[in-house]
């Protein structure tokens, strides 16, 4: 059944239970979500490959995803890939030969799954991007994510204001430095790393052309920041090799950007083990985040990390979810951002989530009021 691309919009709602009822069992027997769903649609099959389950978000993004898709009664093949390309490949490969009616994938390389698109479009079968766009081929159908470069500029107002320069509604507090910061920035791989980058460097930059910000490393280019594969010990490495390369000579460090909450964890390991802190009030340099990992709300709810960048993947999820029974509909998802993702082939039509960003006085009222987390989850450190 390859409904989306080869049914009009207005046929397919029609003819989408008669051609379900006549194509039975396609794809029977492949595991998980084909239990209970209780109506005609068992027989859409939907494959979602998700990057690793080394982040915990990408295990909530895959379970929100898969468990949305279910409701609707689809099945679903639900894949991770260990960050390993290959097994990403692999994973979408199978998918396309079981037969799946569309594919969710959060790339691991935004670059390195144009054959297994080419394979998709071959077979009709329609692609969305998810939260990480897929670069170089033209056969992306659609685009759910945050607004990534707002991330970026949320990440560099939550380190100005961790550092007092600042005030909680991000006006300038009066302070005026100068303050000494080093920067990261994530996967080189992954489309997202440079928009967060980009976003915090649209702040952080008039403030270094000034001097209000000092980057006592001389380390301020992308390409000399990133974190291949956005690896908690890279970042802590190269945090150490910091301390021990730039601020040996007594050079006070105030904060760092960091853009994601893995990676913070790397880099207050690397502070702590140079003697630093323990917290924010004993001198602990200010340190942003991004993900709001249950991990990080605790050394946040502790006073240790400054900040981090919630992005509910409950709505993610929703959005993906809705854009694939769009297709499976023979329909076109809604777009609310049709500019700014171009994939180096077509820019991809999109759908963009808001970020906020949370610091301690906000654990309560953004993560814990709205459910994402439990007061003793966020205790224990630990989701349950
Ligand atoms: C995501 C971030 C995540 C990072 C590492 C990025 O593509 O947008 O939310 O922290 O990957 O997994």
């Amino acid at each position: 059944m390859r409904l989306a691309k080869t049914m009009s919009a207005v046929a397919a709602g029609a003819a989408l239970t008669l051609t379900l009822a006549a194509c039975g069992g396609e794809g029977a027997g492949s595991g998980s979500g084909d239990e209970g769903a209780g109506n005609g649609d068992q027989d859409v099959k939907i494959g979602v490959a998700m990057p690793t389950q080394t982040y915990e978000r990408w295990i909530q993004d895959g379970n929100n995803v898969k468990k949305g898709l279910e409701d609707l009664g689809y099945s679903v093949d639900l894949q991770f890939a260990n960050d390993d390309i290959p097994t990403q490949t692999q994973q979408i490969d199978s998918m396309i030969t079981e037969g799946v009616d569309a594919l969710v994938i959060a790339s691991i390389d935004g670059t390195a799954l144009t054959s297994q698109l080419d394979a998709a479009a071959a077979a009709n079968i329609p692609v969305i991007a998810y939260d990480r766009l897929i670069r170089d081929s033209e056969n992306v159908d659609f685009y759910t994510t945050f607004d990534n470069e707002a991330v970026g500029v949320a990440q560099a107002n939550a380190l100005l204001r961790g550092l007092g320069y600042l005030d909680e509604n991000d006006e300038p507090t009066g302070e005026k430095g100068p303050y000494n910061i080093e920067l990261f920035a994530g996967s080189p791989d992954d489309n997202n790393a440079g928009f967060f980058f980009d976003g915090a460097m649209s702040v952080l930059q008039p403030l270094i052309d000034d001097g209000t910000i000092v980057v006592p490393s001389g380390q301020t280019d992308f390409g000399q920041v990133t974190t291949q594969r956005w690896e908690l010990e890279t970042a802590q490495k190269r945090m150490e090799d910091l301390l021990t390369s730039t601020y040996q000579g007594g050079e006070k460090l105030d904060g760092v950007l960091a853009p994601a909450d893995v990676l913070s964890r790397g880099i207050i390991n690397a502070l702590k083990g140079a003697g630093m802190g323990p917290t924010l009030e004993d001198g602990l340099p200010v340190v942003t985040g991004q993900d709001a990992e249950i991990a990080n709300i605790k050394l946040i709810d502790e006073g240790v990390q400054s900040s981090t960048i919630f992005k509910d993947t409950r709505l993610l999820a929703e959005q993906a979810v809705k854009a694939t029974q769009s297709f499976v509909e023979g329909e076109e998802p809604e777009a609310n951002d049709t500019d700014t993702y171009d994939n180096g082939v077509k820019v991809v039509p999109s759908y963009l989530l808001e970020v906020e960003t949370v610091f301690k006085d906000d654990i309560q009222p953004v993560l814990i009021d709205s459910g994402y987390f439990t007061a003793d989850e966020v205790k224990a450190g630990q989701a349950e």
